[in-house]
Parts: structure tokens; C-alpha cells; sequence
């Protein structure tokens, strides 16, 4: 659902190059056909990020976070006469034309919201519903560069017919707007999504708690292979920095989104953030895991009750690897075996733990071992030594 905090920054990062022969031919023979499939707009080449404001001054836009979301209550209770929307008088005075400019003249993007019904889910808003073509000219001409579609005030018609038609008035606006699609996962867009926009929610909404970030990327993570340039899973937007969950719990938030390719959009007040939640959201060595170049998503590959492996490659033939704890107390040992991770026997590999920023001493053969905390993981990424 939209909420009703209204500066939710974003940001957009960094397309990676380079992906190796070994990464090329394996998307050779599908690319193609995948990339077919895909809605044509040319954006979300890489998972969007966002955040909420000073995004400049804090450095985020630069390691990628470069979207400016707006998200629900953003416009006037009524449409104009003429039955167009309106930024909301009181909150954005200048209308959302000046705010996109600024917002344009500090190298960042702009994100709006809207609503595949008759109001928006705050109520406080009318929806598009009926009104596609003139909302997406108006967010066109006001320069918008992203739009969030929610699934409140319906007239009761399947979500596959309201969704894509927004995505028709988008593509036919001379403005290239990203589509995220929020229709909760209710009717499996992962599985038609790709065609009319660029990421799907695949969950209902996520809220600051250990349970939540655990039940969205499970459910998320079942629609793994749907996840490819140009389309995301979108397992919702980050909680780390709201005050919920301790460091470790927050860890693993970020590791998980980054790791499934999952938009990175912070939810906190970025303004004032603390060190420790500083220090999560700008850790670079986890953002190029999620802006990966070949952009697959990685699957959880091993489970033995609390204990779980995620696993899956990266550009460079590099792959990554997650050591999950989700036990409530104690440490456990764990190990993933090259079988498990993907890696051929006899590969001689290179592992770099991104959280501590170190490069493992020995060089490993046939497995990975550590001990992993109760509600905490690992997060390596190994490199063949050849
Ligand atoms: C919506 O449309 C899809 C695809 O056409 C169909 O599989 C699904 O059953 C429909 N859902 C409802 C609630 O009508
Ligand atoms: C938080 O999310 C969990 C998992 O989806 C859900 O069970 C719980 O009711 C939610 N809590 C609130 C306060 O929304
Ligand atoms: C900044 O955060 C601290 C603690 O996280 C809080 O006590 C304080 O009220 C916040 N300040 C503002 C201006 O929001």
C-alpha cells in the first residue's frame, strides 16, 4: 500500500560492465528471447534504488541511491476541472514541475505514485483508474522519471487488464518512466510483470520486524528465476534505520534485498541517520552484489532447519554466497560445499567477506566454513583462482 510519509528519496545506480565469456554464453542462448519479453522502455537495467531526502549532501546518490519517491498523499483531495491531478497546494507549493526540476538539478530522479483505482489507498488522492493516458501525460510533462502503481479503490477488474494499461500510457509519453508495479504478489506478477514493467511487488507490505523481512524475501525468492534486466522482484522497500531491528537483523535485511536483485529504497529519514545505518546503506562492496552486470537473482540453495545457504553467480564468474542464522538464539558452525554453491569441484577460490571488508588469508577448495550468530549471516563473494 502507499504510505503516507511523503519524500521518499530514490536513487538509480550504476550500470556495471563486464560481464565474462562464461557469464555471456550462459545468457547467450536465452537473451535474446528473455529481453523480447521485456517492457521496452530501456530502464531498470540493474535493481532501482531509492531512499528518503539528502541523498546529495550524505553521498548516498552517489553509490546509486539517485531516486526521489514521492508515494501516496502527494496530490489534491480532487482532480482540476479539467480532470487532471495536482501536486497537494500546501505540501509543494511551487506545483510538482519545480520539485522535478530541482530535484533534476541535483543529478537525481523523480518518483510519483499512483493508484490502478478510483482513489489511491490514503484515500486522500484520486487513482488513475480510467484516467491512464491523461495522468501519464501529466506525469510526462512534469518530467516524472518513475511511478509507483498501487491496487486500492478498484472496480473489481483483474489486475492483468489495470495494470497493463497504465503501462500502454507510459510507453506512449515521449518521457521514459519506470513502472513499478504494487499489486501485493497478488495475482503472481512475476509471472506477467516483466512485459508491462519494470518490478513487481511479489509480497504485501513489509514493516519493521525480523518476521516480516523473513516472510517477504521467502515469498520473494520463490519467484527467483523471474528476476533479469529490465524487471525485479520486488520483495518492498528497506526498513533498516527505522528502529526495529537490532544491527545484525538489519544486516541481514541488506543482504538479502542486495543479493535477490531486490530495489534498494531506503525507508528511513535519511536526514539523520545513525553511524550504524550509515554504514549498512553505503556499504559498496554489497551494492555491486545487487547492481551485479548479468543481474540474476540468487536462490537458497541449502536449508537445515534455521540454518540456510543462498547462493548464486555473479559477473566475472564469481559467485556470491550467504550463511543465514535465522535461529532466535546461539551460534551455529556452518558450511556450504561447492556443490551447493554451484562452484565445479577442484576450483581453487578467493573469498572476500563484504561485511568486514577483509579478503580471507587461505585460499579455499570445496567448501566455505564460519560461525554465524543466531538472527545474523556472512556474506561472501568468491572468486576462481585460475
Ligand atoms: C486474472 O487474469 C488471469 C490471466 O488472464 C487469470 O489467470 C486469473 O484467474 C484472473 N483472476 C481473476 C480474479 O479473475
Ligand atoms: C508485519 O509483517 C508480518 C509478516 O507479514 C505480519 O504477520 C504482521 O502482522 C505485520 N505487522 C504489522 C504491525 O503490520
Ligand atoms: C534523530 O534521531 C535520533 C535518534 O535516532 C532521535 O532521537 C532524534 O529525535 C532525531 N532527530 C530528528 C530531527 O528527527
Amino acid at each position: 500500500m502507499g504510505r503516507c510519509t511523503m519524500m521518499q528519496l530514490m536513487v538509480f545506480a550504476i550500470l556495471f560492465v563486464g560481464a565474462t565469456k562464461r557469464a555471456e554464453s550462459r545468457l547467450d542462448s536465452s537473451f535474446d528471447k528473455r529481453r523480447r519479453s521485456l517492457l521496452a522502455n530501456g530502464l531498470g537495467l540493474t535493481p532501482q534504488m531509492g531512499t528518503a531526502d539528502a541523498l546529495v549532501s550524505t553521498g548516498l546518490a552517489k553509490l546509486g541511491y539517485k531516486y526521489v519517491n514521492l508515494d501516496d498523499c502527494w496530490g489534491n483531495y480532487n482532480r482540476t476541472p479539467e480532470g487532471n491531478l495536482l501536486g497537494n497546494e500546501i505540501t509543494f507549493p511551487s506545483g510538482i514541475k519545480a520539485l522535478a526540476d530541482y530535484v533534476h538539478s541535483k543529478g537525481l530522479k523523480l518518483g510519483i505514485y499512483s493508484s490502478a483505482g478510483f482513489r489511491t489507498c490514503s484515500n486522500r488522492m484520486p487513482g488513475s483508474l480510467g484516467y491512464e493516458e491523461k495522468d501519464a501525460k501529466t506525469f510526462a510533462s512534469w518530467g516524472v522519471d518513475y511511478l509507483k502503481y498501487d491496487n486500492c479503490y478498484t472496480d473489481g477488474s483483474n489486475v492483468t487488464k489495470r495494470f497493463p494499461a497504465m503501462s500502454r500510457a507510459l510507453r506512449k509519453v515521449d518521457h521514459p518512466i519506470f513502472y513499478s508495479l504494487c499489486e501485493w504478489g497478488w495475482a503472481e506478477p512475476a509471472l506477467w510483470g516483466n512485459m508491462f514493467g519494470n518490478s513487481w511487488r511479489t509480497t504485501t507490505d513489509i514493516n519493521d520486524t525480523w518476521i516480516s523481512i523473513m516472510w517477504n524475501i521467502d515469498e520473494n525468492e520463490k519467484y527467483a528465476k523471474y528476476a533479469k534486466p529490465g524487471g525485479w522482484n520486488d520483495p518492498d522497500m528497506l526498513e533498516i534505520g527505522n528502529g526495529g531491528m537490532t544491527k545484525d537483523e538489519y544486516i541481514v535485511h541488506f543482504s538479502l534485498w542486495a543479493i535477490s536483485k531486490a530495489p534498494l529504497i531506503i525507508g528511513c529519514d535519511v536526514r539523520n541517520m545513525s553511524k550504524e545505518t550509515y554504514e549498512i546503506l553505503t556499504n559498496a562492496e554489497v551494492i555491486a552484489i545487487n547492481q551485479d552486470s548479468i543481474g540474476v537473482q540468487v536462490r537458497k540453495v541449502k536449508k537445515e532447519g534455521d540454518l540456510e545457504v543462498w547462493a548464486g553467480p555473479l559477473c566475472e564468474e564469481r559467485r556470491v554466497v550467504l550463511l543465514l542464522n535465522r535461529a532466535d538464539k546461539g551460534s551455529s558452525p556452518m558450511t556450504a560445499h561447492w556443490k551447493d554453491i554451484g562452484i565445479p569441484s577442484g576450483t581453487v577460490v578467493e573469498a572476500r567477506d563484504v561485511w568486514k571488508h577483509k579478503t580471507l588469508k587461505e585460499k579455499l577448495t570445496g567448501k566455505i566454513t564460519a560461525t554465524v550468530a543466531a538472527h545474523s549471516c556472512k556474506l561472501f563473494v568468491l572468486k576462481p583462482i585460475h
